[in-house]
């Protein structure tokens, strides 16, 4: 029989990287773990894989539940099982629906005790990610360490005030697109200088990496460090004076703009 604390509407890929982390890091032993999904076959082989339970049956899974994870996509909320008011009653419900606000979740789960609003971005599958989050009211103090250290699973964390989650969407949930995009550019540009391919995309994503770590491992702003790689009419100096006047700032600054005010749209739909 069922009796586990943590429960999880859906066992994707996001559910996965949560569940795993927590079972690797011995915060949750796999039968305190339960999860569901609409098919089965994920929840069913992510349960054979990690050791924890499946249970499709939604009042056994729910029941002895104090914390319910709502990790199916954003679209299959509003088709969602209605019995799930009654069955969330006075549990912490954790959301990682992309752009579900905090009002539209708390009418599926209205009498939860407290409803979280979290925003994480793709790196999280490899628990290198950043999760912003937001709650329906103020966390009581077990409700937060136990947030905490699910988050933690998923890399680092930070709670904000809802107004902030479009922002963030643009910076920290498309943010890895944006970055991506650049490497790829890095790799195309590499090849018009005339690399071989494999070496292009070899040396733009490890100078990426690279460039990372060093901002990250020496908590320098990127501008200091932009200056200790550009000497005086070198070649650093000759390509930012194109980035410059090709307005890169200003195209970053109006990605995000525009990516933040979708988020806004989309989560007001
Ligand atoms: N992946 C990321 O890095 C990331 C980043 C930010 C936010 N998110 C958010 O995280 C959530 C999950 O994303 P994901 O990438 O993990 O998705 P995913 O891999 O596609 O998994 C979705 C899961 O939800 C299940 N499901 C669908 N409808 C359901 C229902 N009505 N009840 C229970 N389970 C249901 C699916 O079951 P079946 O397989 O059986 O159909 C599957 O297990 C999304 O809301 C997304 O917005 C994800």
């Amino acid at each position: 029989m069922n009796s586990s604390k943590l429960a999880f509407l859906g066992a994707g890929n996001l559910a996965s990287a949560i569940i795993r982390g927590l079972l690797e890091k011995k915060i949750y032993l796999p039968l305190e773990i339960a999860c569901t999904s609409k098919t089965n076959l994920t929840a069913r082989k992510l349960a054979e894989e990690t050791g924890i339970v499946f249970e499709p049956d939604l009042p056994l899974l729910l029941d002895p539940a104090d914390i319910v994870v709502v990790a199916f996509k954003p679209q299959s909320l509003a088709s969602a099982d209605p019995r799930l008011a009654e069955f969330t009653r006075d549990k912490l419900v954790v959301s990682l629906l992309a752009g579900k606000s905090l009002a539209t979740l708390a009418r599926t789960f209205p009498h939860a005790r407290n409803l979280v609003r979290t925003m994480p971005n793709t790196p999280a599958a490899i628990g290198a990610g950043v999760t912003s989050y937001t709650t329906q009211a103020p966390l009581r103090h077990g409700d937060r360490s136990a947030l905490e250290l699910m988050l933690a699973a998923l890399g680092t964390h930070l709670e904000v005030d809802e107004s902030q989650l479009d922002a963030l969407t643009a910076l920290g949930g498309s943010g890895p697109a944006f970055l991506f995009e650049y490497v790829a550019a890095m790799r195309e540009a590499g090849i018009a200088a005339g690399l071989a391919p494999e070496v292009a995309a070899k040396v733009a994503l490890e100078t990426t990496l690279g460039a990372a770590r060093l901002l990250a491992r020496t908590g320098e702003p990127p501008e200091a460090l932009r200056d200790k790689v550009t000497s005086p009419n070198g070649t650093t100096f000759a390509g930012l004076q194109v980035l410059a006047s090709r307005q890169f700032r200003e195209t970053i600054k109006e990605t995000i703009l525009t990516a933040a005010r979708r988020a806004g749209e989309l989560s007001k739909d």
